[in-house]
């Protein structure tokens, strides 16, 4: 089969890797893509938001199957159109996608579904919003843009004088567009966070080894919001008996009440979770696989990727033989100096030559130049190791990560602390 994937990070760099490992792929085709994808598949050019140039491309190539790794072509109804076009592919259509487009639409759809997440109230108001705010019993709140924000749009505040400039910024001064017009204030939720990726074709569904992202850019979770700086899984944070509620309470509910609203969910349900003491709740939904953690919960699937997705499509998930590594996985991010604000780009890489045979360097910003590897974005590369121990596959990462080098570079050194401590 020939197989597109769409996006240019470390997940397609993930999702591209573990296609290239199924018997049925005869060439994989990559749009955008990057340096390390470039290794494996044929990259194009591509406009994502452009679909008529997809679909033409898709009807030149003969492509047979689609993945579409990010969520704005989702959102944006790519999948719908392609459908329309007799094409396969792979990921929710605009409808289902609005559970991670609106963040109204999905409060709004665990409220009617009794999904437990975080208590809130939704604003299209900035004095309304501001109002609120002074009569809000806690210190801590939690201010959310409606839309899509590049996993910007959600600020912990930490007293009320942040949430009010959150506030002003998302609503008076459009920080994010029209994103940011109408606003979710929601209850700050105490725990540990996961994320749960549930592959569904709106029937049936299959679970991959629950993972944690660190989302901020310093060590102990400090500094900025990122889209992620490291990964790792299975972790412990959502035990056995958390992971069983978390279907039961969350994942099958969801599944059961897009039913209901008529949606059909294919593709990815990824559920951010806070495991709080009272339980799993959802901190958000995304429709979607995550960034870093593909980068690590791929790696631990010991069966066919292809065949799991084809049945997506096909609906017959349910009859799939689904198998995880007993193993552990570290993604650590190599990032470009001043990320996730402004960085500079252009700087060659190096060391990548130097790795360890068994570790896996996922590409994300990165761009061939003269013969050279150069860095290309904020997050450029995922380093991630396996291991039975989940501390040796920690040390074997920062061992590797070591004998990588370009101008700027930094990476978080306590990934995977919370689990290893845990465990030990
Ligand atoms: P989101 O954009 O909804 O994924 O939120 C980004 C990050 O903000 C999450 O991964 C959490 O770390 C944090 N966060 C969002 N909502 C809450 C909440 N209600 N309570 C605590 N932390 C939250
Ligand atoms: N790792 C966070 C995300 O993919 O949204």
């Amino acid at each position: 089969m020939r197989i597109l994937i769409l996006g240019s990070g470390g997940r397609e760099h993930a999702i591209t890797w573990k296609l290239n490992q199924s018997s049925a792929v005869d060439q994989l085709y990559c749009a955008p893509g990057n340096a390390g994808i470039a290794e494996i598949a044929r990259c194009f050019p591509l406009n994502l938001n452009d679909f008529e140039q997809v679909k033409d491309f898709i009807e030149a190539e003969k492509i047979d199957f689609t993945v579409v790794g990010p969520e704005q072509p989702l959102v944006a109804g790519l999948v719908d159109f392609l459908t329309a076009h007799g094409h396969a592919v792979f990921g929710p259509n605009q409808k289902a996608a609005r559970l991670e487009g609106s963040k109204i639409f999905a409060k709004n759809f665990m409220k009617k579904y009794n999904i437990p997440t975080a208590a809130y109230e939704t604003f299209t108001d900035p004095q309304k919003a501001l109002q609120y705010l002074e009569q809000y019993p806690e210190e801590r709140v939690v201010v959310k843009a409606d839309g899509l924000a590049a996993g910007k749009g959600s600020v912990v505040c930490e007293n009320r004088e942040q949430a009010r400039e959150a506030i002003r910024q998302m609503m008076v001064e459009g920080q994010f567009a029209e994103a940011g017009k109408r606003v979710v204030i929601e209850e700050f939720m105490q725990g540990h966070e996961a994320s749960l990726f549930v592959i569904t074709d709106g029937k049936d569904y299959q679970v991959l080894s629950p993972a944690q992202d660190y989302k901020r850019a310093l060590d102990g979770d400090r500094g900025k919001n990122t889209g992620g700086m490291g990964s790792y899984a299975p972790t412990p944070v959502l035990t056995t008996t958390m992971r069983e509620r978390a279907l039961l309470e969350i994942v099958e509910p969801t599944l059961l009440g897009l039913r209901s609203e008529g949606i059909e969910y294919k593709g990815v349900l990824y559920c951010g979770l806070m495991v709080t003491n009272k339980g799993p709740k959802v901190v958000e939904f995304n429709c979607r696989f995550g960034d870093p953690e593909t980068q690590v919960v791929l790696p631990l699937l010991d069966s066919d990727l292809l065949q799991l997705l084809l049945a997506v499509h096909e609906g017959t998930v349910g009859s799939v033989d689904v198998r995880l590594k007993e193993e552990f996985a570290v993604c650590v991010i190599a990032a470009s100096g001043g990320y996730p604000d402004r960085y500079e780009t252009g700087k060659e890489i190096s060391g990548l030559d130097r790795l360890d045979e068994e570790v896996i360097c996922f590409h994300a910003g990165t761009r061939r130049e003269d013969g050279k590897i150069v860095t290309n974005g904020g997050r450029v590369l995922g380093v991630t190791a396996l291991d039975k121990d989940l501390k040796k596959a920690v040390d074997k990462v920062y061992r590797n990560i070591a004998k990588i080098h370009f101008e700027g570079m930094f990476f978080r050194k306590d990934i995977a602390e919370i689990g290893w401590k845990l465990l030990s």
